[in-house]
């Protein structure tokens, strides 16, 4: 069997004109009448999510694409009948990943004698499409990040084969799916924070990275049905919101009569409720304007927090990477935004050992996070992705021994930032969102300040979705220990906090 790497997959141009072709299927999905609900009859569905936010959010999408549809939702794997694994494509880490569970559901799909079916979805099968099938041939149902909308007719289909097995496949990407009229079931959230997906796919084909081939080209969800499901939220009691796109300051929604960028979509979300806590993820740096930080400044409840990957800390590495940003516009940025909204929080992902990255390049990195002192990154190892830029282009030459001291050093470099960035913050009150007990104890609970630290303390009488004034009395690298002080609420304790800081501002 050919090894997955060498797979034969898409260039940039196929996933272009794969798109202008696709989305205008808009095949008539009457269930009733196609009977897939009695194909799902009782059926319980189990989903599994890996990768990012995005795929979290997805999930929610397609747990309610089911539910209409007649399926059950289970969260215990041996009471499904149906499987689904919605995967990320990353990193050749993270399929692998996949692959190892595949392996273990085919140990579970023999023991059934075949009456379990499975379903791979998301990036990794909008990444090898039919191929997985050659690898996996234990998989039902293929379905790309676009396409769950198709769900009850696939598995439908793929019931209708069996026991002969072949799969049903649908990887078609679509440049006007925003899954925006879907309200998605929220099956393991926490009744406190909630994703809400504003934007798809990604257009900045940065040279590493995947995504673009995994999602497609972007698209903005209408704006109304982005505030409406935030007032749903709100509603419900949820009081936190975090906003999610590949690159969700490059959001921009536009019909006849509206034009909304995302600096006035985040300004506009913030104005759905007072208690309504606001966060967006991910942004890019090219992107980050000034109209977006003084919504931060301005917005009380738009969180004190930004996370900015900068990935490198060297112009020419950069470059290479195609960020379209130079290390000095990025430092510049840090430094305005801090100027704007003092007190912000930035976090940051960091790659180690890209093409071509030579020691003192490195070494650069390290001096820009020196510079930032970003209070948390994901840092990485550069993984060659097959179809992007650099995987046909540019030579995957550090040697993984010399990656791995990199990313080391850099991991060495943030464990030490933010321990220090922890520590100044005792002595400090914090505004903490509790989002439900701690790990390690039913006694204590865990919530999350303005800036996005994690907070622990004794439950007392807090619950679940309180605001509560903490002071904060230790810390790990981690993780901030407090005593509660006070409930509050939002717009309380942005008032306190602006007496308390007028001195000071003065
Ligand atoms: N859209 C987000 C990032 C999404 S992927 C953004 O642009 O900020 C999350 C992170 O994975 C990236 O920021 C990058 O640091 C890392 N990443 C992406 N491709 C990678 C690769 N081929 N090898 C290692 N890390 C990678
Ligand atoms: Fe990937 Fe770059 Fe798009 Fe982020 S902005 S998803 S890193 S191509
Ligand atoms: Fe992974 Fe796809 Fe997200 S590749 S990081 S699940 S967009």
């Amino acid at each position: 069997m050919e090894p997955i790497e060498d797979l034969d997959v898409l260039s940039e141009d196929e996933v272009r004109q794969r798109e202008a072709g696709a989305g205008s299927d808009d095949e008539d999905l009457d269930r009733v009448e196609h009977g897939y609900e009695e194909a799902a009859g009782a059926k319980q569905v189990y989903i599994e999510t890996y990768g990012c936010q995005m795929n979290v959010a997805d999930s929610g999408v397609v747990a309610s694409v089911l539910e209409d549809s007649g399926y059950g939702l289970t969260q215990d794997q041996d009471e499904a009948d149906v499987v689904l694994l919605n995967t990320c494509a990353i990193r050749e880490n993270a399929e692998q990943k996949i692959r190892t569970r595949l392996g273990m559901l085919r140990a579970e799909k023999e023991k059934r004698d075949g009456e379990l079916m499975m379903g791979v979805l998301g990036c990794m099968a909008e990444r090898l499409r039919e191929k997985l099938l050659e690898q996996e041939d234990l998989v039902d149902v293929v379905v790309g990040p676009d396409a769950y909308r198709d769900l009850p007719r696939l598995l439908y289909e793929a019931d209708s084969r069996k026991p002969s097995g072949q799969a049903a496949v649908n990887v078609e990407l679509s440049k006007q799916e925003t899954y925006e009229d879907i309200q998605p079931v929220r099956y393991d959230s926490n009744g406190v924070s909630a994703y809400v997906s504003i934007m798809r796919g990604c257009d900045n084909m940065c040279t590493f990275c995947v995504v673009p081939f995994t999602r497609g080209r972007e698209s903005s969800r209408p704006v109304t049905t982005i505030l409406s499901e935030v007032a749903q939220l709100a509603e419900e009691g949820y009081k936190e919101v975090t906003l999610l796109g590949q690159n969700v300051n490059s959001y921009h929604y536009t019909d006849d009569d509206t034009s909304v960028t995302f600096a006035e979509l985040v300004d506009r979300v913030s104005r759905v409720s007072p208690e309504m806590r606001v966060r967006y993820s991910t942004s890019h740096p090219k992107d980050c304007t000034d109209a977006l930080l003084k919504v931060h400044r301005d917005r009380p409840n738009v969180c004190n927090y930004i996370h900015l990957p900068v990935q490198h800390g060297n112009t020419e590495v950069l470059d290479r990477m195609r960020r379209t940003y130079t290390r000095e516009e990025y430092l510049a940025l840090i430094e305005r935004g801090r100027e704007l909204c003092p007190g912000v929080s930035f976090s940051t992902d960091i790659i180690a050992g890209f093409c071509g990255e030579a020691e003192e390049q490195h070494q650069d990195t390290l001096s820009l996070m020196r510079e930032v002192r970003y209070d948390h990154a994901y840092m990485f190892k550069y993984s060659e992705r097959p179809q992007t830029y650099a995987a046909r282009k540019l030579e995957d030459d550090v040697p993984d021994d010399v990656k791995q001291r990199r990313l080391e050093e850099i991991i060495g470099l943030q464990n030490r930032h933010s321990k220090e960035s922890n520590e100044e913050e005792i002595g400090r009150i914090h505004t903490v969102l509790v989002e439900g007990a701690s790990k390690k104890s039913d006694e204590q609970l865990f919530g999350r300040t303005d800036t996005n630290k994690g907070v622990v303390f004794d439950r007392e009488d807090y619950e679940q979705g309180d605001y509560v004034k903490v002071r904060i009395e230790d810390c790990t690298s981690s993780t901030l220990l407090g005593t509660a002080l006070e409930k509050t609420t939002l717009e309380e304790a942005a008032r306190t906090d602006s007496i308390t800081a007028a001195p000071a501002a003065a």
